[in-house]
């Protein structure tokens, strides 16, 4: 039934209108959110891009001018929206864009793998040397191993992104490790993911047994190469010249 008199019409509508207001505000600030949210995460993405040429770079001038590349392989990845969700609530954050840009950071991860344990200190420098790059964290896990034996050499580094009217300093995560504390590192956080796991305990000993046998193989492997290394003759400059001119036609 249609009684309404456009005078009643108009008062509803009176009455209703701030109501109205504010739920076009709250629609309003949730889509600028998500706008924002949307336009952060291609900043984080552009960052690893510039991070990822970075090691690229090296890993170029590695082929090209030296006898062995120290970069064994090397990969990015951006946080997913449910992972960055769940270390917020995690970690009781408020959730916002800004407490989620300050205390999360590992949005923008980068994992760089190694042959050997002193590449990866190498590596470590040679990005740190770069004046562009600030450091803001280092946890050495490879001189104080976690209790469950994990091993790795994680950077929070802060790297500028460059855009057509701003510059934007973002930060990523940078893990460094061999290829073998690699290998241990992703079968033991396939258990860390799985809540249900029978014989967790008799596992978790055993994986921290493969990290012992792991780390005394890349020390083994090392102190090897050191040793294959020094038995060789120092090249002299014809060799080196010979290297060099063998490698640009291979590489690059
Ligand atoms: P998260 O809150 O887990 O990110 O830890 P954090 O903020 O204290 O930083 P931390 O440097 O300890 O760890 C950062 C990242 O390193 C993790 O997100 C994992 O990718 C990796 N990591 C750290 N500890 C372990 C571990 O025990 N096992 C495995 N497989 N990975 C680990
Ligand atoms: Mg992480």
């Amino acid at each position: 039934m249609h009684n309404d008199t456009p005078e009643s019409l108009m008062r509803t509508l009176a009455e209703k209108a701030p109501y109205a207001h504010a739920v076009m505000d709250e629609g309003k600030n949730l889509m600028w959110t998500m706008v924002k949210y949307k336009e952060l995460r291609m900043v984080y993405s552009c960052a690893l891009k510039e991070i990822q040429t970075k090691f690229d770079v090296l890993s170029t001038e590695f082929n090209l001018k030296y006898k062995r590349n120290p970069i064994s392989s090397v990969s990015t990845r951006l946080k997913s929206s449910k992972s960055i969700m769940e270390k917020m609530v995690r970690k009781h954050l408020t959730v916002n864009l800004s407490t989620m840009e300050n205390e999360i950071n590992d949005i923008a991860g980068i994992r760089v793998i190694c042959s050997y344990i002193d590449d990866i200190y190498m590596i470590a420098d040679a990005l740190l040397r770069q004046d562009d790059i600030t450091l803001i964290a280092r946890k050495d896990y490879i001189k104080n191993p976690k209790e469950n034996g994990y091993r790795s050499l994680h950077l929070i580094i802060s790297i500028p992104v460059f855009f057509a009217d701003q510059k934007r300093d973002t930060k990523v995560e940078v893990q460094i490790r061999t290829i073998a504390m690699d290998f241990w590192a992703s079968l033991e956080h396939q258990i860390k993911y799985k809540h249900e796991i029978p014989d967790q305990e008799v596992i978790s000993a055993q994986l921290k047994e493969c990290a012992d046998v792991i780390t005394a193989t890349d020390e083994k492997m090392l102190s090897l190469r050191k040793r294959i290394e020094s038995a060789q003759d120092l090249p002299d400059e014809e060799d080196e010249l010979l290297l060099r001119l063998q490698k640009i036609d291979t590489n690059v």
